[in-house]
């Protein structure tokens, strides 16, 4: 018997609780049953198609390695886009982008950059889970600002103010978030980068899903810390191509700050891990050109298809919020134990040789025993699959409440 053990950094990692049904779900398909999964932020939207052609017209004879903090060239053009496309209150330069694995490495770096083992973050629950997993990893703890269903998750400045203890390193808040579609008004923004600035905390903004807004005229985005002067210190900015070119498969993100020992401790990190794909930021160069157009037709899609997901669960009764952004819906369900209804959904039930997978939402909070009965959807299906899924979420809560 080996003697050899896992650290509890390993060992008490929390596992993800988007992708915990995954294995159930693969069984119940085997099973010849269709499991809509709507568990999982995937984008069913094509890639624009001149990201797709730049890995077609990829021909150096080295696959190599890029430069650990990227291509100056995507650099550049990220810094160009980010300047020409509004929401920035100053010019960003191609130094003050670190390019990384994914929006996920952007958030390991600036936790890793800011905080030390015993530290804590500030996050509103419920969070992107990664929020925990990565903080977790790092030693670093979070603390949670409870949002709550009934008034739609509303981000509250002053509760964040009230939050901020001595053990404070920063506040990671996205907008839109995840899992609750809140987006921030440039005003709420502001107010908080101001409570950051007074306090001497730094405030991780993760952007991924600012091309998302509903309800909005077109080519509207979600306001940026970018914009906001007062937080140019303690700005980092999360971005990412996973979701804004439903490009989720390209590994590709960064992050942002004018703050250049962040971007210099970052850049530490980079060189650790050598560098960030190669041919990848290739590809998200050419992405950078994608027309508007693309982004209104995607719009335009993602707010139809929540508009058919939030009458649908109303319809059959269950009280839902009206996102304002991102692609999720977070909602209680009228179940005792949400994680035990979603296995159930996925290994038991089934409507007409169908079910869904949802993630239940226990996992995005840190306080014990919240969101028990509370469930997160992707709208990133069509719309006739929602509405199968509506149907057959009916039905399950039914048989679930007499089995
Ligand atoms: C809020 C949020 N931030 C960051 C990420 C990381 O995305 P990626 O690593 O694919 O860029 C995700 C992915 O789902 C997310 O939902």
């Amino acid at each position: 018997m080996s003697t050899c053990t896992l650290s509890r950094r390993g060992s008490e990692a929390p596992a993800s609780p988007i992708r915990a049904l995954a294995e159930v779900a693969r069984d119940a398909a085997n099973r010849g049953i269709t499991v809509h999964g709507l568990n999982i932020g995937q984008p069913d939207i094509p890639t624009p198609p001149q990201m797709l052609q730049a890995y077609r017209d990829f021909h150096d004879e080295v696959l190599a390695y890029a430069p650990s903090d990227g291509f100056p060239d995507l650099r550049e053009a990220l810094a160009a886009w980010y300047t020409n496309g509004g929401g920035v209150h100053r010019p960003i330069e191609a130094d003050d982008i670190v390019v990384t694995t994914g929006g996920s490495e952007a958030l390991l770096f600036a936790i890793a950059c800011v905080a030390d083992p015993g530290d804590e973050i500030l996050v509103c629950e419920p969070y992107y889970t990664n929020y925990w997993g990565f903080s977790h990893m790092l030693g670093v703890e979070v603390a949670p600002v409870t949002l709550s269903a009934d008034d739609g998750f509303k981000v509250h400045p002053d509760r964040i103010e009230a939050a901020i203890t001595g053990k404070t390193r920063a506040l990671v808040l996205p907008t839109p978030g995840n899992p609750t579609g809140t987006v921030l008004t440039a005003d709420e923004l502001a107010r908080i980068a101001a409570i950051c600035a007074e306090r001497d905390i730094f405030f991780i903004c993760d952007e991924v899903y600012r091309d998302f807004v509903y309800d909005m005229p077109a080519g509207t985005r979600a306001a940026s810390l970018l914009d906001q002067p007062i937080a140019d210190e303690y700005a980092i900015i999360i971005d990412s191509v996973s979701k804004r070119y439903s490009a989720c498969g390209a590994r590709m993100g960064w992050l942002v700050t004018r703050n250049s020992e962040v971007r210099e401790a970052a850049l530490r990190f980079g060189q650790a891990r050598l560098s960030p794909a190669t041919v990848d930021q290739h590809a998200v160069k050419a992405a950078l050109s994608t027309p508007e157009s693309w982004f209104r037709e995607v719009n335009a899609e993602y707010q139809s298809r929540r508009n058919t997901l939030v009458e649908g669960l109303r319809g059959i009764g269950l009280d839902v919020p009206m996102p304002e952004g991102a692609f999720y819906l977070a909602i209680p369900l009228p179940v005792d134990d949400a994680e035990a209804f979603c296995h159930w959904l996925v290994s038991e039930f089934q409507l007409d040789g169908e079910t869904v997978c949802l993630a239940p939402l226990n996992g995005f909070y840190r306080t014990e025993g919240l969101g028990c009965n509370e469930v997160r959807m992707a709208y990133c299906v069509k719309e006739e699959v929602l509405r199968s899924c509506v149907r057959i979420l009916d039905a399950a809560i039914k048989a679930w409440k007499i089995r």
